[in-house]
């Protein structure tokens, strides 16, 4: 077991990885939430260069887009929150295993040049991509071996309602990015951008350097040299290079070019650097370009005659799909050719319109947003739109985190309410956030009617206990063990959501030739969903060992039977005060080989045996103090979650008169309950200590 330093050395680590992945996964979503068109563009490059696009269909890579955009973002959401911990974890997993090694390929291969992880927003390069996602990977791979420890930020109950909002905030800010411009731009055709300027190289800025590469031959041997290395005249020259050597200043615009279509002729000067307004319609495939709005684009044009401003379609498209479009819109703007991968980078919309004065952007528009007749109701100077559209990069992210959290807060207030009603109402023991109180196990009242009453007794018994409970709803959960033989009549006799059913044994084997034992499988067939285990009697007079109870538990589990497993020390041993090392050997010897999800489906109960029908019941403060011990052993090895998830009984001459008081404690969850199980009276007494 690991020691109580390594234990929080442990949980830190875990809490910390699951952060920085959270924060990075949100970070990576929101980036391509705001430019799903820019995503897809890289999809493609991805999808083209592993020579993959004959496969998939074409609406794959924007389908990838906005599916990725959301997944990021609502897993990285989830991780924060510490919600959904199996689902998030495992699928986070997943994704960085294969990222990573594919990072590897790329940085080696070099197939696209950067991996598009942050969108525009934030560019590595492979190399650094991959180291990003070493980094990530064992992050992912601490949260998914230690998932238990993520602790979580929000009520078990409010997290659906998180994860939903989450994925819809993913989902919806994506498509809203795909349906308009994206909400930030951070590419180098901002509006605002004076596109001559961008262009312009400084005088002293650093130049590019190149080298020549002479290929020669000697003797059938091929060789490269440089000026520096030229060898004699007895090699023959082949052939020469030049290759960049050093890159120099490259201005953020070193694209941009517009060649008239019919004539050829390079008007990118004469365009930029006249005077007055132009309008681009920016369409860089006019074979994909949506029609919808060809109508508003032709009186767009027509308002531009009017007015004498200047208006382009800038494509990369051939001749022929130019006419076509020709032919089905009736354009009569003139068209000029720019490179397809700047088309993209200008406007991410196909078409989308850029508005332009003395080479400035001034305005852009989406195809399904284009200005129509009222806003183009005069002259450009005399119009709003004539006017640089202001943006504030910062103004918007502030917008988007307050529409982010406003929602977020009101749910998370929600939570935090409910919680406190639920709190007064339970007066305490049912508390949800782990904020608030980490309490949200149950409460449980388990009677253990021992080798007691016959068949019609016990039916009579289990009878009666549902008519008293049968309009009532009590603060915890009922359970009564009766004999085998019992199990099944009162199963069926009784309302099993209201009142559960345990065996008080199993078998250790699976099934055979064991005369006289019952297994775990036919105590469930019988519609009893829990087993008592380990109960001192059993464990003193028919040698139930450390190791039988193990299998005992094992295929209690492994047939969803739930077990309420006893611990507890004789008298002798409390006398040489060592009962905390006997439970905890009694734990660790058969429960805590399980895996935390198998440990959080038990039911303990702590049962000194001196207390036992004796009459003498442990202190309040005596179950406190060791109930309080299981449970720090029980975080040392599953966790704090998993430990305040546990139900830990109290059991040993416990009845109505002293229920209350051992209840009261903060880790006595309930009591398992012998003689006074065995009266309706008694044990009712003992239920309600729960609802005063
Ligand atoms: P008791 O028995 O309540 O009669 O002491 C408890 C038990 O053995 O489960």
């Amino acid at each position: 077991m690991e020691t109580k330093q390594q234990n929080r050395i442990l949980n830190v680590w875990v809490n910390l990885c699951r952060f920085i992945l959270g924060i990075v996964f949100v970070f990576s979503g929101f980036a391509k939430a705001v430019d799903p068109l820019g995503s897809k563009y890289k999809i493609q490059d991805y999808v083209d260069a592993f020579g993959l696009s004959s496969l998939m269909p074409d609406f794959f890579p924007l389908f990838l887009s906005i599916f990725l955009a959301t997944f990021e973002f609502s897993m990285g959401g989830f991780l924060l929150f510490g919600i959904r911990k199996k689902t998030s974890t495992v699928l986070v997993f997943l994704m960085m295993l294969f990222m990573t090694p594919l990072t590897l390929y790329l940085a080696i291969k070099n197939p696209v040049s950067d991996c598009g992880c942050f969108g525009d927003l934030f560019i590595l390069t492979n190399w650094q991509t991959f180291g990003k996602n070493i980094v990530l990977l064992i992050a992912a791979i601490s949260c998914f071996i230690w998932r238990d420890r993520i602790i979580r930020l929000i009520s078990e109950k409010s997290q659906w309602l998180i994860a939903l909002y989450l994925i819809s905030f993913g989902l919806i800010l994506s498509l809203y990015c795909y349906r308009n411009l994206p909400i930030l731009d951070f590419l180098p055709y901002k509006i605002g951008t004076n596109i001559p300027q961008s262009m312009s190289i400084p005088p002293n800025s650093k130049k590019s350097v190149y080298e020549n590469i002479f290929i020669l031959e000697k003797g059938g041997v091929k060789k490269e040299f440089s000026l520096e290395n030229y060898p004699d005249s007895t090699w023959h020259f082949i052939d020469s290079r030049n290759v960049l050597k050093e890159k120099g200043y490259e201005p953020p615009i070193h694209d941009f070019s517009m060649n008239e279509m019919e004539t050829g002729k390079d008007i990118t000067d004469s365009v930029l650097s006249s005077k007055g307004y132009t309008f681009f319609l920016v369409a860089h495939r006019m074979e994909e370009a949506d029609d919808n709005d060809i109508d508003l684009i032709n009186e767009i044009y027509d308002y531009c005659v009017e007015n004498g401003y200047g208006f382009y379609c800038l494509t990369s498209s051939l001749d022929s799909q130019i006419e076509q479009w020709k032919a089905k819109t009736g354009a009569e703007y003139p068209f000029c050719l720019t490179d397809d991968v700047t088309l993209k980078t200008i406007i991410r919309s196909n078409p989308g319109l850029i508005l332009i004065k003395d080479g400035v952007i001034l305005n852009k528009w989406h195809h399904s947003n284009l200005p129509d007749e009222y806003i183009l109701s005069g002259k450009l100077d005399k119009l709003t739109i004539g006017r640089q559209k202001p943006v504030d990069d910062v103004r918007t992210i502030d917008w988007v985190v307050f529409w982010f959290a406003v929602p977020l807060f009101f749910v998370m207030g929600i939570d935090v309410l409910v919680i406190k009603r639920l709190d007064k109402k339970k007066k305490g023991r049912y508390l949800i956030n782990p904020l608030i109180n980490n309490k949200m196990r149950k409460n449980i009242v388990a009677g253990n009617w021992k080798m007691n009453k016959n068949l019609a007794e016990g039916l009579a018994l289990a009878k009666e206990l549902n008519e008293v409970l049968a309009n009532e709803k009590p603060n915890c959960d009922v359970i009564i063990g009766t004999p085998f033989i019992h199990l099944a009549s009162v199963a069926t006799a009784i309302d099993t959501n209201k009142i559960g059913v345990a065996a008080q044994n199993c078998a250790d084997k699976e099934s055979g030739a064991y005369t006289g034992e019952v297994s775990a499988a036919m105590v469930a067939s019988t519609g009893a969903k829990y087993v008592i285990l380990g109960h001192s009697e059993r464990r003193a007079y028919y040698h139930e060992t450390l190791e039988t109870l193990k299998d005992k538990v094992k295929l209690a589990l492994a047939n969803d039977l739930t077990p309420i497993f006893c611990i507890g020390e004789v008298l002798a041993e409390r006398e040489a005060e060592k009962q905390n090392e006997v439970v905890l050997s009694q734990l660790a010897g058969s429960l805590y080989d399980l895996s935390a999800e198998d440990f959080s489906k038990i039911i303990l109960a702590y049962e000194p045996v001196w207390a036992i029908g004796t009459g003498k019941t442990a202190t309040a403060q005596q179950a406190q103090e060791i109930h309080a011990y299981i449970r720090s052993t029980i975080v040392e090895k599953y966790g704090k979650e998993v430990a305040e998830n546990t139900s830990i009984l109290y059991g040993g001459s416990c009845k109505a008169s002293n229920a209350k008081e051992l209840f009261a404690n903060p880790d006595v969850d309930g009591g398992l309950i012998g003689g006074a199980s065995l009266k309706v009276a008694d044990f009712k007494g003992i239920i309600d200590a729960f609802n005063a």
